[in-house]
């Protein structure tokens, strides 16, 4: 698919991190985007500076994210790519001083990372199977969801998030398979260590740890280098029903 200004995009997390890049890149391309994100002050801000839209949405909650659609196709028309960021990762391990790992958060993390997912990705889905085709192919759109590289060796305290990021893993394929019927197509992304807010967060020793493990390039992702592939993604007609690993050969260690 060729990204200009007859496409319209969504980018849910498109406030922070890879999301933001993404944003920024599609806006670069001409596309018309629209940002969902839980950050109302740092979701404006970002789509302020790049003429994208901005929409209060939390991806775990289906009627929010109805809503987001609602607005962000009523200002920009029928999305043909969705771009999947939004997440979080607390960790906690199965067995704390407190006892069981506590059920609300892992609930939680599903709910906003594999739950989100599943909200954003079948009703854009069910958009874009209304649109006319954009090629001989029967190409009506493209949905990228952010799985991470934890989904195959995820770290001690990381069972929510593993859980969850599999979780967006696992839904590639078939669903891949549920819309080639309609000409869309579903790819996943799993980043290995990129540098946003989420890493900035932790401690730097964690940070170090993290990075002495790291093969080629032995540095953490750069946000603009994920959105380069999400980029490429929506251009290549053959990719599809994939996850891809973007994590310069890092394999991650237990801790
Ligand atoms: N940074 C990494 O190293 C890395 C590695 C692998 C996977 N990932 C995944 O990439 C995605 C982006 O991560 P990031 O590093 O850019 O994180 P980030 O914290 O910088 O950005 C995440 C964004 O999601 C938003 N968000 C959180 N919960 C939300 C909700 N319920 N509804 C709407 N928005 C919500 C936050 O407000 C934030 O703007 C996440 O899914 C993350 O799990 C990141």
């Amino acid at each position: 698919m060729e990204l200009n200004e007859n496409i319209a995009a969504v980018v849910t997390g498109g406030a922070s991190g890879l999301g933001e890049a993404t944003v920024r890149a599609l806006a670069a391309t001409g596309a018309r985007v629209s940002l969902f994100d839980w950050d109302a002050g740092r979701g404006a801000q970002v789509a302020n500076e790049v003429g994208a839209l901005y929409h209060q949405v939390d991806v775990g909650d289906p009627a929010s994210v109805a809503e987001g659609f609602t607005a962000a196709r009523s200002a920009n028309g029928q999305e043909r790519v969705l771009v999947c960021c939004a997440g979080i990762a607390p960790a906690e391990r199965t067995v704390t001083r407190a006892g069981a790992h506590d059920p609300a958060v892992f609930e939680r993390v599903v709910r906003v990372n594999l739950l989100g997912v599943f909200n954003c990705a079948s009703q854009a889905a069910a958009g874009m199977a209304g649109l006319a085709p954009l090629s001989d192919d029967g190409d009506r759109g493209v949905i990228i969801n952010t799985a991470s590289i934890a989904a195959y060796e995820g770290q001690i305290g990381q069972t929510a998030y593993a859980a969850s990021k599999a979780g967006v893993a696992g839904l590639t394929l078939p669903m891949a398979r549920d819309l080639a019927r309609h000409g869309i197509r579903v790819v996943a992304i799993a980043p290995g260590l990129f540098m946003t807010p989420m890493i900035e967060g932790m401690s730097q020793e964690i940070q170090d740890a993290l990075v002495e493990k790291m093969e080629y390039p032995a540095r953490p992702g750069r946000p603009r280098e994920f959105a380069a592939l999400a980029l490429h993604v929506c251009a290549n007609p053959m990719l599809n029903g994939e996850v891809i690993r973007l994590d310069g050969a890092y394999r991650m260690p237990p801790s």
